[in-house]
C-alpha cells in the first residue's frame, strides 16, 4: 500500500487514488496503518486496570465493557490470564452490574508474582483461576463445573492465537456460552501484522479470524454480530482494534 499525506492540500493519496484528508475514509485508512504500527512498537502493552497490565488497546476495553455490561453475565470465562489485567477489568464489571459473579480465568502458567498480585487484589473474590492449557480436557471439565444451568456465561478467548488453538476453543468454549451471550475471540489483528518487524509471516494463514470463519461455517447456532455502539454522535462504525470480526453471538 502506498500512502501519500498531504496536509497543505488536505489530501491522502492511496494507489494513486486522492481523498479528503478528513474524511471517513482517510480516518480509516490512517487507523489501520496506526494499529500497524502501533502493534509493532508494542502500544497494547502499556496499559493497565485497577492496577493490573492489560495488554489490550484503550478501545478495545471499552468496546468490551460496553458489550458485557449489555449483556451483564454472571460467569465470565477467560482463556489467557498473562497480568490479570483483563481478569480484573471483568470483575471490576462484575462488582458494578450485580455485586456478585465469577471471573473464571484459565491461563497454561500463571507466574508467582501475577498469582500473588490477582490473589491480593480486591477484586480477588470474583476471580476463580485454573492453572493449565485452556484445551485441556481436566481444565475444562473443571471449568464447567463453576457454571450452574441458570448461569448468563460471556465466554473471552485470549490465550494462544493459532489456528488449531483457536478452533479447539470455539468448539469447547461454545457449549458453556448461554444463547444471547457471546464468544469474543481475541487478536485477529495477526493477519494485518504478519509483515511487520515484529510480526511472523505464517501468521497470514495461521490466525484467529480462519479459526473463527471455519467455527462460523460449521455452526449454525452461531453469528458474527458487532455490537451496537451505545454511544455514537459521530459517523464513524468502525472499530479500531486489535480483535476484528471478533464477536461471536450465541443465537440458538
Ligand atoms: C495475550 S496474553 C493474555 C492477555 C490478557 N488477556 C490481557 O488482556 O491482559 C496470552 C496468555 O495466554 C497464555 N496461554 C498461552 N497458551 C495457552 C494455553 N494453551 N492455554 C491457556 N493459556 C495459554 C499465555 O501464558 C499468556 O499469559
Amino acid at each position: 500500500m502506498k500512502i501519500l499525506i498531504d496536509t497543505k492540500k488536505n489530501t491522502l493519496k492511496i494507489n494513486n487514488k486522492s481523498i479528503n484528508i478528513y474524511s471517513k475514509k482517510s480516518f480509516e485508512y490512517i487507523s489501520e496503518l496506526w494499529v500497524k504500527l502501533g502493534w509493532n512498537q508494542k502500544y497494547s502493552y502499556t496499559f493497565t486496570w485497577l492496577g493490573r497490565p492489560i495488554i489490550q488497546i484503550p478501545e478495545d476495553i471499552v468496546r468490551l465493557q460496553e458489550l458485557i455490561f449489555q449483556i451483564k453475565p454472571n460467569k465470565i470465562v477467560e482463556t489467557g490470564i498473562a497480568h490479570g489485567g483483563t481478569a480484573i477489568l471483568f470483575a471490576s464489571i462484575l462488582d458494578q452490574i450485580k455485586n456478585k459473579g465469577k471471573v473464571i480465568a484459565i491461563d497454561i502458567k500463571i507466574r508467582n508474582k501475577n498469582l500473588r498480585a490477582i490473589k491480593n487484589h480486591s477484586l480477588s473474590k470474583y476471580i476463580k483461576l485454573f492453572e493449565g492449557s485452556s484445551i485441556d480436557s481436566r481444565i475444562f471439565k473443571n471449568v464447567k463445573r463453576k457454571i450452574k444451568a441458570n448461569d448468563k456465561v460471556f465466554v473471552f478467548l485470549d490465550s494462544n492465537h493459532t489456528f488449531d488453538h483457536v478452533y479447539n476453543e470455539l468448539i469447547m468454549y461454545s457449549q458453556i456460552v448461554s444463547k444471547n451471550s457471546y464468544i469474543v475471540a481475541c487478536d485477529g489483528v495477526m493477519n494485518l501484522v504478519n509483515d511487520t518487524p515484529r510480526g511472523k509471516r505464517n501468521w497470514s494463514v495461521d490466525n484467529p479470524i480462519k479459526a473463527i470463519k471455519k467455527f462460523l461455517k460449521n455452526n449454525e447456532n452461531f453469528i458474527l454480530s458487532e455490537p451496537n455502539w451505545l454511544f455514537n454522535e459521530s459517523k464513524l462504525n468502525k472499530r479500531i482494534t486489535h480483535s476484528p470480526m471478533c464477536f461471536l453471538k450465541k443465537i440458538k
